[in-house]
């Protein structure tokens, strides 16, 4: 039998999804259907039922009437890239039509390949809708995540810590938005659940389980404290609008936020603060965390530029405060971004070996980078360092202001044009500016040298000949912390 006289019959179909967040299987079957011309009207999209446990899958019902198979002859399905772009979005979406919309907007792209474009088109406008409001509960969930810690509450995780969040998605987002947590949190064992479902993941592997109910997470436990102590070093009064905060962060996510607690009285205190600032002629001021844990959790949190989208999670300083010696990079790389320290791959291994040379205790100092987050390029597997543009240094030299306050080195060693850059606000000639002293103002000294990775990448006699200079600057260092330590 044809597709064509399968249709003729009048046939109806109802297509049981197995998740509500399956585009593929929606993809397939609306491929087939599409191919044995099954009008829209002919077709029921089921998915399975309540909110959407990710794991309840319900099969087709006895009696119902198999999907028709595509002929050989059948032609291809037409799909613009921005269809499937908003449909893969739209598709994750809470209003129980999406799939027949999806349906019926593919069958009639393939007479009307360009009606994506029509933005008066209701259906267009409708997948636009969906799309957007995808996009923003996404966005949410990115930004209002908040673990609570809780020990050894599984067996093979005995002993381990272990962090689960709370979160109540308006979509089906849970399993899409995984990978970003992974990513950011990856060396963390962390539980997100929800009513639409759970992941957890284990440092390698990730799971799915059943949808949760509020009470199964734990509430209340040091990171809250950490959360609360940013967010009151972050609120800036000067930039309060209560409607776009509250457009922004809306009140329904505000019960799983620790900091949320502290909004009433921020926003009380805010005009007093407004207004102090501008008496100190400050437009825009933030103030100074007050820990290096707080630091380590604004980097984590902080979105000011693009490069925080990048890698798996923001790469905080190591080291104590009262270091006499503050050494900074440019930016973490592949390693440093998998391992969450600093300085830890080929360059950190050749900095170290000079460090040793020159007699410097790398475990005295506080080491850091002028960007927190890796900046790469994706080639295959490989991930390729990017050098952070100058907005972007400029951007993050906030923290690491921040690092320094809190650290009080005596000597700052810059290593590279971009930690030169972060630590002086302006384009630095290593050349000229190399091996001797520059007063900063709180009365240490900054100290710049080349990179590591710069002499990586020479070889011969080049490289021996920067290898020699880089190693009188950092006896040069050592003399000088040696002179300030007499
Ligand atoms: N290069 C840097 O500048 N910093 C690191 O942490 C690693 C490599």
């Amino acid at each position: 039998m044809s597709a064509l006289q399968h249709v003729s019959l009048g046939a109806h179909y109802v297509v049981h999804l197995p998740r509500p967040d399956d585009f593929a299987f929606w993809r397939e079957r609306a491929r087939q259907l599409i191919q044995c011309d099954v009008p829209p009207d002919r077709v029921s999209w089921v998915e399975p039922g309540g909110t959407g446990d990710l794991f309840a899958f319900e099969g087709p019902s006895r009696g119902e009437k198999r999907l028709p198979v595509p002929g050989a002859d059948a032609g291809e399905v037409r799909a613009s890239k921005r269809f499937m772009r908003l449909a893969r979005n739209a598709s994750v979406h809470s209003d129980p039509e999406r799939f027949s919309l999806l349906y019926r907007v593919l069958w009639r792209l393939q007479s009307k390949p360009g009606m994506m474009q029509d933005s008066v088109d209701t259906d267009v406008r409708r997948i636009e809708e969906l799309d957007k409001e995808v996009r923003r509960d996404a966005h949410k969930m990115h930004a209002f995540v908040r673990f609570r810690l809780i020990e050894g509450n599984e067996v093979e995780n005995e002993g381990q810590e272990h962090y689960v969040a709370w979160f109540e998605p308006d979509h089906h987002i849970v399993r899409r938005e995984a990978g970003f947590f992974m990513r950011r949190f990856a060396n963390m064992n962390w539980s997100i659940l929800t009513p639409r479902g759970s992941i957890h993941w284990d440092g390698e592997t990730m799971r799915e389980g059943p949808s949760a109910r509020r009470e199964d997470a734990p509430a209340g436990d040091p990171v809250e404290a950490l959360w609360k102590s940013y967010y009151a070093s972050t609120f800036n009064p000067a930039r309060l609008k209560v409607g776009a905060m509250l457009s922004e962060m809306p009140k329904k996510y505000w019960k799983n936020m620790p900091e949320a607690e502290l909004i009433p009285q921020l926003i009380a205190g805010a005009q007093a603060r407004e207004a102090g600032m501008v008496a100190a002629g400050t437009r825009e001021v933030r103030e100074m965390p007050s820990s290096l844990e707080a630091i380590a959790g604004g980097i984590s949190a902080c979105r000011d530029c693009p490069i925080a989208e990048c890698g798996t999670r923001a790469v905080m300083g190591e080291g104590a405060p009262g270091s006499s010696l503050m050494i900074v990079g440019e930016q973490p790389g592949d390693q440093e971004d998998l391992a969450g320290r600093p300085f830890v791959g080929p360059a950190g291994q050749l900095l170290d070996v000079y460090l040793d040379k020159a007699g410097i205790d790398r475990g005295a100092s506080y080491v850091t980078n002028a960007v927190k987050h890796f900046k790469f390029v994706s080639r295959g597997k490989r991930r390729i360092h990017q050098t952070p543009q100058a907005k972007e240094i400029d951007t993050c030299r906030w923290w690491l202001e921040a690092e320094r306050k809190i650290v009080q080195p005596r000597v700052v060693l810059a290593l590279g044009a971009s930690a030169a850059r972060a630590m002086l606000g302006r384009t630095v000639s290593l050349a000229k500016e190399r091996g001797r002293p520059a007063p900063l103002e709180d009365g240490s000294e900054l100290w710049i040298t080349a990179h590591p990775s710069y002499l990586l990448r020479l070889d011969g006699e080049a490289r021996a000949a920067q290898e020699e200079l880089f190693a009188r600057d950092l006896a040069a260092v050592r003399g000088r912390l040696f002179e300030l330590a007499a």
